[in-house]
């Protein structure tokens, strides 16, 4: 959220101001509220609802407020907002409708960085990719669930995510949010985990459509494809996610698609999204992605969210001017309104109402997310059948990723802060998208826990020549290496720091050395020949490191599949540099999509290239989707 989150002066600008609470707020469910009779359908509830609307109140439904104080803003968020929240509508009381708060993210519940209010404590999922990688719907929609009831526990209806862009830049700094390289894996579990997460009585938004493939210039970009390319990739993986979850909200997104922004793009919006696939729920904007009132509102922007990062509140008072004079029709602002009602009837916002009194069970939410990484870690490599450890041995060698103390997790509006606190604080960078953040699920523990007599030790790796002399001792090692990864900026794909440096003197110490990945997405593996085995875990997650331990020592099989291809080399890419490398902050540029729909193994399928991934079988895949799928 960097891009405006510095942008916020402009925040004298009118805005509407919120309704008034009603007196009648307490009036019992009654013959007058018909929309409240859970029995009806969720349209029918939406229609009947509309009909008692004033316009200002329908105004007030599509205008959303950011939900934490902003540093450097002039701006207070409404005091019904949670703290530190991502986002507020306020309810109508008079008609029994209750406000949308809403949270990040897909991982679990986040929460916005302030030194005013204590951070939310919940538990993460591991990366999207991770999930992906069991290609287990089943897990998925667990996830989804965990994720949801906590979401509700804290007192959200609205839950941003999942995220679902396809992984089309191996350097994109939120791979670890999203699901997959392939539209039919990444539409098929994030349509999972919309299902799981609207089973808690919590709008799922799928986001960020469309197209938000890097974070380079996400705000000015455009990514330049044609209509059927993206129709056959990106776009599939909504329309997927849409038929198998049915979300409440699609996100638009920041960037510009064929020259037009995400969110006044009616080609997007209104032909595809509402059109060709008939989606009845509503579309909010990204945190700063509206440019217009008329043309967003026209394009089919239902609700502008957290408006402060706009240039202006473009559905504030400039709306309703609009609306007055004409240039939106009335018809159009019904139609925003009804679909966020229609929403939130069919989520069970309204008859379930998120009150943030429930308790949380973290250990059993542990599980859950454990159970996940379990099935996500992908073996890469497994020379001469090094995994699984054995139990009985001389010394184990562990470095290295702060093994000792949790695992990884990615930065920006996603990050969870886990029960327990940061297990590695102080790691910078100290404002936004930071910090880094560990989960305090430290692999290590675990390990001791499943080899009880083997002498284990541990070194922190940053003294390489000190691991090469342990590691020359040791009967085997495990060195755990990480890529730290955040919204709003890439990130070469390699490993932080040294990392390499230190595994290429250690894997030629001691032959019996197995690399644990923590990255965001696809690294270079230079010294791949010489580790005996690798494993990709992701970011694993708050069971990460007990899922861990349990694959190293063959408790567990490692059997995720690859959700996304690792190149030899960064010449095999469509880009080989990245786009927008050298462009100057905020100046717009294009970013040619010449791979069209051939997205990651069908790139390299169609260059002939060698790749390191299996070949997936997608066919065998699809016979694990529940028997309705589709339906
Ligand atoms: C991100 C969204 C997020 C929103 C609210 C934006 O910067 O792109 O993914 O949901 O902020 O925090």
């Amino acid at each position: 959220m960097l891009h405006s989150r510095a942008l916020l002066l402009a925040l004298t600008l009118a805005v509407l101001p919120l309704p008034a609470p009603s007196a009648s707020a307490a009036a019992p469910q009654s013959a007058q509220r018909p929309w409240l009779d859970p029995s009806l359908p969720p349209g029918r509830r939406a229609d009947l609802a509309l009909a008692a609307m004033t316009r200002a109140e329908k105004l007030s439904l599509v205008f959303g407020y950011m939900g934490s104080v902003m540093p450097s803003a002039h701006y207070t968020p409404p005091p019904q907002a949670l703290p530190g929240s991502a986002g507020f509508v306020p309810g109508i009381a008079r008609l029994g409708l209750p406000p949308q708060w809403l949270t990040d993210g897909g991982l679990g519940v986040a929460t916005q960085r302030s030194s005013l209010y204590a951070y939310r404590e919940r538990t993460a999922l591991p990366s999207g990719l991770a999930t992906a990688a069991t290609w287990n719907p089943g897990l998925a929609e667990k996830g989804g669930a965990m994720i949801g009831a906590e979401a509700h526990a804290s007192g959200f209806n609205v839950l941003l995510g999942p995220g679902l862009d396809l992984v089309r830049e191996v350097r994109g700094g939120r791979s670890f949010e999203y699901a997959a390289e392939d539209p039919l894996l990444a539409g098929m579990i994030a349509g999972a985990e919309i299902r799981g997460i609207q089973s808690q009585h919590v709008i799922a938004v799928a986001k960020h459509y469309a197209l938000n493939d890097q974070e380079t210039g996400r705000n000015v970009l455009s990514a330049n494809i044609s209509a059927a390319a993206a129709r056959e990739s990106d776009l599939l993986a909504f329309e997927l996610a849409l038929e198998q979850g049915g979300p409440g909200a699609v996100m638009c997104s920041y960037n510009r698609v064929n020259g037009v922004h995400a969110c006044e793009s009616g080609w997007l919006l209104d032909r595809v999204l509402k059109g060709d696939w008939g989606f009845p729920g509503y579309v909010m904007s990204d945190w700063g992605a509206v440019h217009g009132t008329v043309s967003s509102a026209l394009a089919g922007l239902d609700q502008e969210s957290a408006y402060v990062f706009d240039r202006k509140p473009y559905f504030g008072a400039a709306l309703s001017a609009a609306l007055a004079s004409g240039r939106v029709p009335a018809a159009r602002l019904d139609d925003m309104v009804r679909r966020i009602l229609r929403s939130m009837f069919a989520a069970g916002v309204v008859d379930h109402p998120a009150t943030g009194a429930a308790a949380i069970d973290f250990p059993a939410d542990a599980a859950v997310a454990q159970s996940d990484e379990e099935e996500g870690i992908v073996l890469l490599k497994n020379a001469g059948g090094i995994l699984p450890l054995p139990r009985a041995m001389g010394e184990l060698l562990v470095i290295g990723g702060h093994a000792d103390r949790g695992v990884l997790s990615g930065g920006g509006s996603s990050t969870v802060f886990p029960a327990g606190g940061n297990a590695v604080p102080g790691l910078p960078p100290s404002g936004w998208p930071g910090p880094e953040v560990y989960l305090p699920s430290a692999p290590l523990g675990a390990i001791m826990g499943e080899a009880p007599r083997v002498n284990i030790r541990y070194l922190e790796g940053a003294d390489i020549a000190a691991a090469v002399r342990a590691a020359a001792r040791a009967d085997r090692v495990i060195l755990f290496a990480t890529q730290w990864s955040a919204e709003s900026r890439d990130v070469p794909a390699t490993l932080d720091g040294d990392q390499d440096e230190l595994i290429a003197a250690v894997t030629a110490a001691n032959p019996h050395t197995v690399v644990v990945l923590e990255t965001n997405g696809p690294v270079l593996m230079p010294w791949l020949g010489k580790a005996a085995a690798v494993l990709e875990a992701w970011y694993p997650g708050s069971g990460g490191g007990a899922a861990l331990a349990r694959v190293l020592f063959g408790d567990v099989d490692p059997s995720g599949h690859l959700p996304l291809t690792f190149p030899a080399s960064l010449e095999q890419l469509p880009h080989p540099v990245l786009p927008g490398t050298g462009v100057p902050e905020g100046q717009p540029f294009d970013a040619d999509y010449k791979a069209g729909a051939a997205v990651g193994y069908k790139w390299f399928d169609e260059s002939g290239m060698k790749r390191l991934r299996r070949r997936a079988d997608l066919h065998t895949l699809s016979l694990q989707w529940p028997a309705d799928a589709g339906q």
